[in-house]
């Protein structure tokens, strides 16, 4: 009986790029649905780009686009990377859409319905710069247990303590650098803590819908029987925010995790609009499909929890099964910029470019457990070309030259392929080994198997029993060698067999790693001149007399040095990167901020003393001589957040800054700005900094950059600050 399935992966942010991460899951759920399809049964796979939320907002207005624009396109690059990666997505939609809204709003009102919301006034940090509510994200500040400065408002990465972010020390928005405030406003709430809900995820917990692991995990979420740990959901963020606006309720939206989930709906809905498949027939109370989410484990929360006691609650079947997988790590460590193990899709394809080199590894190491899966680079390179090239590739690239040069490209028939195939004649300890005496057989009996595993999701143990057949073709054309059966021609019909059986063998194990190769097996099909091949195809042999096409060489080995050259790529330089040519060429536009800057090390400013000077009026010091543009744009200025600024034991004229110009480390400048300025007042503000001057040790520590201040005859020093709205990081030209 054919099955209805409907599978999903986790939707990934509009604001970013798809990253070596992201993939195994992408790549797993692939596999999956590829080996479901092949087995003939009806199985649909969407995703969609997760758009709303305030850093898709902020990003777009960082960028000076509409966060309409910002989706779009990066809708456009995670499509083009998918399709790279060979992700067959039925469907690949966007949480920005009519559907989505749809369904979110439906949900949302039966809930209401059922008195499941509740309109709570809470108090939350506020910019009154932007004018907009903080998520915790998005406010820093002094951490209360370790006094670590600049930490967010959920937890601090130093000494790893969470807390609430009113209980950060100097609090500052991570916006603008205000100084927060804390205002009052409703928020909407799932009443998660109902007995109704409780009850529910307490039964849907146990009934074999998650992995063991994640099943513990719900347990220790949902506290012992009668104890009461889940908490209502905080699902509105007030306005500005990019999403969906709350019915009948002016200026509230859905916090995007409300409506992230229901994106899976939404995109199925598009599949059915234009496939005309009963979308009722999958979601609604009673359905006979199955529903999967692979997800990775950080999210399993939102999945295990809200997600079903929504659906629950709201008319709709819940979901089969959930599907968590770990993290991945690469050499064995997190993955990082500056080691350039932050790998993103885009940068090995462009490296790489063959991509089911990574399908394959990421098979090889993923078995359906929570575990993190780690990108070992040299036995990626190891395995791809000794497994993949050595052991798989070998086998047709061995027999398949004899077969159209001396047999005309025609396979044998098939009473001597059962000849040939039978091994109880050969040495080799491998041969020896199988358990049946005829090779293809061995090999379709494998199927029962193979199968198992991958419907476990267990495709490393799979890749291994594949593994392991592959080394017995090839111990089996090793011991009945057909380069020595071509020299003699009283062994003509031999060698036909025993090719033919090395390729029959060929066939069948391209259909076993068909899930995870399906570029490749498409190739292999055009060489063997066969049409689409199923699972089921496995169990019988290509016809007798088959004519196969000549080979081509169906796979390159995995050069080492690509992969070092994208490591190198991806290393996130510490330095800011020098202009691009084209905006060098929009500053010759654009007006100059004329100031002088603040010698923040001892060295001279620019303007240097030594230079002839022009005096143009008796008010003004002399102006420097003129210099061209490509001078100007060699000095990199950026708006720079002070996020500390304090005294310097020791110095009368310098205080100490971090700034922050939107890098992974804030920056350290010591500037000559002590006699004008108070480090409290700098705390939190915009300003100009030289960014790619280079670093200077002091006696006080290393100074990496100038902060710009203006200063005349008359006393004063003034440090410049960009208009409001200016973000850390951006270019000044
Ligand atoms: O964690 C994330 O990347 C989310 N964008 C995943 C959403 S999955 C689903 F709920 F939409
Ligand atoms: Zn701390």
């Amino acid at each position: 009986m054919t099955r209805k399935i409907l599978v999903t992966s986790a939707l990934p942010y509009a604001n970013g790029s798809i990253h070596l991460g992201h993939l195994v899951e992408y790549i797993q759920t692939d596999i999956w649905v590829r080996f479901q399809k092949m087995r003939g049964n009806t199985c649909h796979y969407v995703c969609a780009d997760d758009t709303h939320g305030t850093p898709i907002m902020l990003r777009a207005e960082k960028e000076g686009i509409t966060p309409e624009q910002l989706i779009a396109r990066v809708w456009l690059e995670h499509y083009d990377d998918f399709r790279a990666f060979h992700v067959a997505f039925d469907n690949y939609g966007s949480t920005n859409s009519t559907e989505t809204r749809e369904f979110a709003e439906g949900i949302y009102r039966t809930l209401k319905a059922e008195n499941l919301i509740d309109v709570r006034s809470i108090e939350q940090y506020y910019d009154p710069l932007k004018q907009m509510f903080l998520p915790d994200r998005f406010i820093k500040g002094e951490c209360p247990k370790c006094g670590a400065k600049d930490q967010y408002g959920d937890n601090c990465e130093s000494c790893g303590a969470a807390y609430a972010p009113t209980e950060l020390k100097n609090p500052y928005s991570a916006v603008s650098g205000a100084k927060p405030e804390l205002r009052n406003s409703d928020h909407y709430f799932f009443r998660l803590s109902s007995a109704s809900c409780q009850q529910f995820l307490r039964e849907w917990t146990r009934s074999g819908t998650l992995q063991a692991e994640a099943a513990n995990k719900m347990q220790e979420w949902l506290g012992a029987e009668g104890e009461n740990k889940l908490t209502d959901w905080d699902i509105s963020r007030d306005a500005p925010y990019f999403g969906f606006e709350i019915p009948d309720a002016p200026g509230k939206y859905f916090y995007v995790w409300l409506d992230a989930p229901v994106g899976y709906m939404g995109s199925f809905k598009q599949l059915c609009k234009t496939k005309g498949i009963d979308f009722d027939g999958y979601w609604k109370l009673g359905s006979d499909a199955e529903l999967y989410h692979f997800i990775g484990k950080d999210i399993l929360y939102f999945h295990a929890l809200f997600w079903p006691a929504m659906l629950q609650h709201s008319g709709f079947r819940t979901p089969t099964r959930l599907f968590a997988h770990g993290f991945l790590t690469v050499n064995g460590e997190k993955m990082s910029k500056s080691r350039g193990t932050f790998i993103t899709a885009r940068s090995y394809i462009d490296h790489v470019k063959n991509t089911e080199y990574l399908r394959y590894y990421y098979a090889a190491k993923l078995n359906g457990s929570m575990e993190d899966l780690d990108l070992n680079l040299d036995d990626f390179v190891a395995r791809v070309n000794s497994d993949l090239i050595g052991k798989y590739i070998n086998i047709a690239s061995r027999s398949a030259g004899f077969i159209s040069k001396r047999f005309d490209g025609k396979l044998a028939n098939h009473a001597l392929l059962a000849q040939c195939a039978d091994t109880s004649g050969l040495s080799g300890k491998l041969v020896e080994d199988a358990p049946k005496q005829n090779l293809l057989q061995v090999l379709q009996d494998a199927s029962a198997q193979i199968t198992e595993l991958y419907e476990a999701r267990d495709y490393s143990r799979a890749t291994r029993q594949v593994g392991a057949l592959l080394d017995l073709i090839n111990a089996y054309v090793d011991a009945t060698k057909p380069w020595e059966l071509a020299k003699d021609p009283s062994n003509v019909e031999w060698l036909q067999g025993v090719c033919s059986v090395a390729l029959q063998a060929f066939r069948i194990i391209t259909i076993y790693l068909k899930p995870v190769l399906p570029h490749l097996a498409q190739e292999v099909e055009k060489f063997l001149n066969v049409g689409e091949l199923h699972w089921q195809d496995a169990q019988t042999l290509l016809p007798e007399q088959h004519g196969i096409n000549p080979y081509r060489h169906l796979m390159a080995r995995l050069d080492p040095r690509d992969i070092e050259a994208m490591v190198e790529a991806n290393k996130e330089s510490l330095q800011p990167a020098p202009a691009a040519i084209s905006e060098q060429r929009h500053a010759e536009h654009q007006q100059h901020v004329a100031a002088a800057p603040v010698a923040s090390h001892g060295i001279p400013p620019l303007g240097d003393a030594t230079l002839p000077l022009r005096k143009v009026s008796g008010e003004i010091a002399p102006v420097a001589p003129t210099i061209g543009i490509e001078d100007f744009s060699k000095i990199d200025l950026r708006v720079a957040r002070i996020v500390n600024a304090e005294h310097v034991e020791g110095a009368d004229k310098l205080l100490k800054l971090t700034l922050d110009i939107g890098e992974p480390q804030p920056r350290t400048v010591f500037a000559g700005i002590k006699s004008a300025y108070d480090p409290e007042r700098l705390r939190g503000r915009m300003t100009v900094m030289v960014a790619n001057l280079a670093p200077r040790k002091m006696k006080f520590g290393m100074s990496e950059g100038m902060v710009l201040a203006a200063s005349g005859e008359t006393p004063g020093l003034f440090v410049l600050s960009p208009d409001a709205g200016a973000q850390p990081g951006m270019r000044i030209k």
